[in-house]
């Protein structure tokens, strides 16, 4: 494990840390985390791919109520070095970026309100906690994650962030991977959503298509809506292989490429079947 800080310009002047502030969640908060936690740890055995299921199990974190950062981190340190950081919501690329590359999770510390239990516009502790933590667990995907966060500031240096960001949200937010049993769901946005969970795996309507690093990086997504297409890949080691290159000639590449709307259809897409639907 190499835990080398960054050169001094790629540190930003603010880490945006602040305390979990633990204690000062409700009685109201944690039933939340409950109602949210027993709901998709009913969902995802079987749709989960193992490599989450087992990372869930290890960190710790139990429908009973919010985890404590502290106690995952230690947990976490132990098996990938990484540790959680506790912040109030999204913080600038660089940040994110820097923290990431040291091996660093930015969890938001707060909780949805009751009404927003099926949608949310940012990211909250349910989802950042639930859906990335239990990845991270795994040395090969926690590798992954730090060098993206190096490559995200050399992405920004580059001018080339659009094309990085659909990555994480093709990977890590969103992706799919291959089991011996089907499709398996790491991606923490699905893994963290009712809906979703059900529908990347099971629904007609969404393209599932073999992991294709400039295909991805050339395709725009939806923010706002159940994806139109997610990527498959095989298992980490792929991922973790297939991004090892330096991005500066994929870069100037794509420059020269159109944007694809995620509904495309290209003739060099292996498109890769949906698993049977699930009884629960
Ligand atoms: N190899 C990439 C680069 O040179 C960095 C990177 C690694 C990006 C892993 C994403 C994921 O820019
Ligand atoms: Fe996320």
């Amino acid at each position: 494990m190499d835990g080398t800080i960054l050169t001094p310009e790629g540190r930003p002047a603010e880490d945006f840390v602040i305390d979990q502030g633990w204690e000062r969640y409700t009685a109201q908060d944690h039933a939340i985390w409950r109602r949210l936690f027993e709901r998709q740890s009913a969902l995802l055995p079987g749709r989960a791919c193992k490599e989450f299921l087992d990372g869930l199990a290890a960190t710790g974190a139990a429908a009973d109520g919010i985890p404590r950062f502290e106690a995952a981190s230690d947990i976490l340190e132990k098996a990938t070095g990484w540790r959680i950081v506790a912040v109030a919501g999204l913080v600038p690329d660089d940040v994110f970026f820097w923290h990431l590359a040291n091996r660093r999770f930015p969890v938001t510390n707060w909780i949805r309100a009751p009404e927003q239990m099926d949608y949310l516009q940012e990211p909250d502790v349910f989802h950042d906690f639930f859906g990335h933590v239990p990845v991270l667990m795994n040395p090969v995907f926690a590798d992954y994650m730090r060098a993206y966060g190096r490559g995200g500031l050399k992405a920004l240096r580059l001018g080339a962030l659009p094309y990085l960001a659909r990555l994480y949200w093709y990977t890590v937010e969103f992706g799919l991977i291959r089991s011996d049993d089907g499709l398996r769901i790491y991606g923490s946005g699905i893994a963290s959503s009712r809906t979703e969970s059900v529908y990347c795996l099971e629904s007609p309507a969404p393209r599932r298509i073999a992991f294709d690093l400039l295909r991805i990086m050339q395709t725009d997504y939806r923010i706002d809506d159940l994806q139109a297409v997610y990527f498959v890949i095989d298992d980490f080691r792929q991922l973790f292989d297939a991004t090892r290159p330096d991005f500066t000639p994929y870069y100037a590449a794509l420059k020269q490429r159109p944007d694809l709307v995620p509904e495309t259809a290209l003739d060099s897409d292996r498109l890769i079947a949906p698993n049977a639907p699930q009884a629960n």
